[in-house]
């Protein structure tokens, strides 16, 4: 029996008001010792993935360094599985206060700026570097990164690799798009990766994270698409052993925190946030090779079968993704700003 929602949105209220006391703005000392002198206090951050996976494990470490780094005054509560809400809640609660930081998937914050969607695209990123390199670039993505401020009360601090996406079904291999007709894909709440569902020739079921592993035992959907380290640390490979190689996405996680909090540190801890941070999203980077490769044997291990497809049928069903998702000439310059800048990666 898995327990991935072991609090459920309403307890995770509950939790969020305890909370309030303890977080946003500073008024909290980070450990039970004496006030912060400049602010300080510990933050809540949500998370989807559960405590195996390279963030919790960069994010977790990435707290500890920031409580080093500002002498206690700020440290950081990681809440694995979803214990606060999927993603969508947890936008919200950042949104309001409630909660200080949240990892999102660059899809949901699509929702709120359609030019998120830029990065969400398949073939927008060539490589984990080139990838982190553009999401960590003021040049290109500071006004994007910077636009949900005043709008939302939501900063994009930057950006964690999701690695690899590729298909994986409880039926079979596929080979080609025609694979998948008739077969029920979930994919992430997005309009672009509805549409890169039905390209990638299934029906698209969008829906959260944490409900897939039981829709693909039930067969409410027939497969779904992630990279390898989600596929063995949420056991999907029990119920969809079959991993092709479609590889049609570099994707992209974001730590998105309430502005409002983050305008509060000090200029000093602010500087160590930052600092940590570029540690962190590092770290995390060099996890993901390791546990990639981990995952591959585990899941071999557990039966699953990766095998190759073919990649010019899907890269040919995908392509006009691009044209169709870049509708306006920020997008379009987004777009060509990320793809320069990957030129020789
Ligand atoms: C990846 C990603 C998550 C996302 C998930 C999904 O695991 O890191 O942020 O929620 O994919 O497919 O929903």
């Amino acid at each position: 029996m898995r327990t991935t929602k072991t609090l459920g949105i309403a307890a995770a209220v509950g939790a969020a008001a305890l909370m309030l006391t303890a977080c946003s703005g500073g008024t909290a000392p980070a450990s039970s010792g004496e006030p912060a002198a400049a602010g300080g206090g510990t933050l809540q951050l949500a998370l989807n993935q559960t405590e195996e996976h390279p963030s919790y494990i960069a994010l977790t470490s990435f707290g500890e360094r920031l409580s080093e780094a500002t002498d206690g005054r700020w440290s950081i509560d990681v809440f694995a599985n979803e214990t606060l809400g999927a993603q969508q809640e947890t936008i919200q609660l950042v949104q309001d206060g409630t909660i200080d930081l949240s990892i999102v998937s660059g899809t949901q914050l699509e929702n709120l700026n359609p030019d998120f969607g830029v990065l969400n695209l398949p073939t927008a990123f060539t490589t984990i570097e080139s990838q982190l390199d553009v999401v960590h670039d003021d040049e290109i993505v500071g006004d994007l990164f910077a636009s949900l401020e005043e709008s939302n009360n939501i900063s994009v601090v930057g950006g964690l690799t999701q690695g690899t996406r590729s298909v994986y079904t409880s039926f079979g291999p596929i080979e080609t798009p025609a694979d998948m007709a008739g077969k029920k894909l979930r994919v992430q709440e997005s309009e672009l990766h509805i549409a890169m569902a039905e390209a990638l020739g299934g029906a698209a079921t969008p829906m959260a994270f944490g409900e897939l592993y039981t829709a693909l035992q039930s067969g409410v959907v027939d497969a779904a698409e992630n990279n390898a380290i989600s596929y063995v640390t949420q056991r999907h490979f029990e119920v969809a052993p079959f991993w092709s190689n479609t590889n049609h996405l570099v994707g992209i996680d974001y730590m998105i925190a309430d502005s409002a909090m983050l305008d509060g540190m000090s200029e000093e801890d602010r500087a160590a946030f930052d600092a940590e941070w570029d540690a962190t999203y590092q770290e995390h980077a060099d996890l993901w090779v390791t546990q990639t490769e981990e995952a591959i044997a585990t899941a071999e291990a557990g039966g699953a079968t990766f095998t190759d497809v073919d990649t010019a049928a899907f890269d040919e069903a995908i392509a006009p993704l691009i044209e169709r998702f870049i509708q306006t000439d920020e997008q379009q310059a987004l777009w060509d700003a990320v793809r320069a800048a990957q030129a020789d990666a």
